[in-house]
């Protein structure tokens, strides 16, 4: 097989992992709308893929279709061991890669010495990139910060260069920083610099605040990256992987028409697997920017059900 980060065409436009969010349903809607050109699973607990309990919990994680390709599994934990038997499933399931989490900054991980920890603890970090390597054998990456309190980049990014990494994203904040400044882009500049200097062939990927597909090639060319991971930025506009500033101008009715794909998606995928109230946060993305709009999404919000999101709708579009 192909190493899908030597064949993917530069610049690279990546939709970044999002608990909650990058599902396979929101990768699918994404992929008919303005697809990228590469895909991440939300990140799953190596602890959950080999548990004894089995995979069941968090299989709906890794659950993708072959509209999503090509498309990484990323994974966390602190054991390498797990690591490798992970690495081994996820392999078996046909994921064209694999990125190990070094950024996640919640408290309750980060406690456990996973994620972004693994930031001040270089030694496990290494073992559990060769523990990733020999057990998928499929391309690796890591998804990191540029520190833990204070920026860290030559140490930190310096190490992971060092590793045989295909590629690195770089989230251009610290921990403690969460998302709350903005993006430290001429720290992502300084892992290129210090990738060019050691004649690494990892692949740079830039992430944090790139608002839409201009502004991602700017910061390319600015920050001479091979790419950019967009987040956030998806849902103002779920056509931001379009090769085009084109504004999307949707009728009233064609929104409603998007919002009930979404939602009769989700209910086919999940049923009752996942709470309904994940799928709501999505209804911002299309009932928005028109006047009216948010008295008439508070009562999408109070809907419950899909039979509920589909009677209001037709209530709406038979006046629109
Ligand atoms: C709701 C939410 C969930 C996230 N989940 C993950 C995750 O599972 N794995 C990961 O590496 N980063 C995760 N992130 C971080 C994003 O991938 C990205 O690094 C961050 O949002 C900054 O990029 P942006 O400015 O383009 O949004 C998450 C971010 C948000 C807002």
């Amino acid at each position: 097989m192909k190493n899908i980060w030597k064949t993917l065409k530069k610049p690279i436009f990546i939709l970044a992992p999002m608990d909650d969010v990058t599902d396979t349903v929101f990768r699918q809607i994404i992929a008919d709308l303005a697809a990228p050109d590469l895909y991440f699973t939300e990140f799953t607990s190596v602890d959950g893929i080999v548990s004894e309990k089995g995979f069941e919990p968090v299989s709906r994680r890794l659950q993708y279709t072959k509209k999503e390709r090509p498309i990484i599994a990323q994974i966390w934990g602190n054991d390498p061991e797990k690591f490798f038997k992970a690495s081994q499933l996820v392999a078996k399931m046909g994921f064209d890669g694999i990125d190990i989490n070094m950024g996640c900054p919640e408290k309750s991980v980060v406690k456990r010495g996973m994620c972004a920890a693994l930031i001040h603890n270089p030694k496990l970090a290494g073992e559990i990139i060769q523990s990733v390597k020999e057990g998928g054998k499929l391309p690796v990456s890591i998804k990191t910060r540029i520190g833990i309190r204070e920026i860290q980049t030559e140490e930190w990014i310096g190490f992971l260069l060092k590793q045989g990494l295909d590629a690195l994203e770089v989230h251009g904040r610290t921990v403690r920083e969460m998302s709350k400044v903005p993006a430290h882009w001429e720290e992502i500049a300084k892992a290129v610099k210090l990738r060019d200097k050691i004649n690494s062939k990892t692949l740079i990927i830039g992430n944090g605040d790139v608002s839409s597909y201009l502004d991602g090639l700017d910061k390319i060319k600015e920050y001479g990256v091979d790419g950019v991971m967009i987040g956030t930025g998806i849902f103002k506009n779920l056509w931001i992987f379009e090769k085009s500033e084109k504004v999307h101008k949707l009728s009233f009715n064609q929104r409603l028409n998007q919002l009930l794909k979404h939602t009769r998606l989700f209910v086919k995928t999940w049923g009752e697997e996942k709470s309904f109230v994940i799928l709501k946060k999505f209804f911002k993305c299309y009932i928005s920017d028109f006047e009216g709009a948010s008295e008439i999404r508070a009562k999408f919000m109070e809907t419950k059900n899909l039979e509920e999101v589909e009677k209001l709708a037709l209530s709406y579009s038979k006046f629109s």
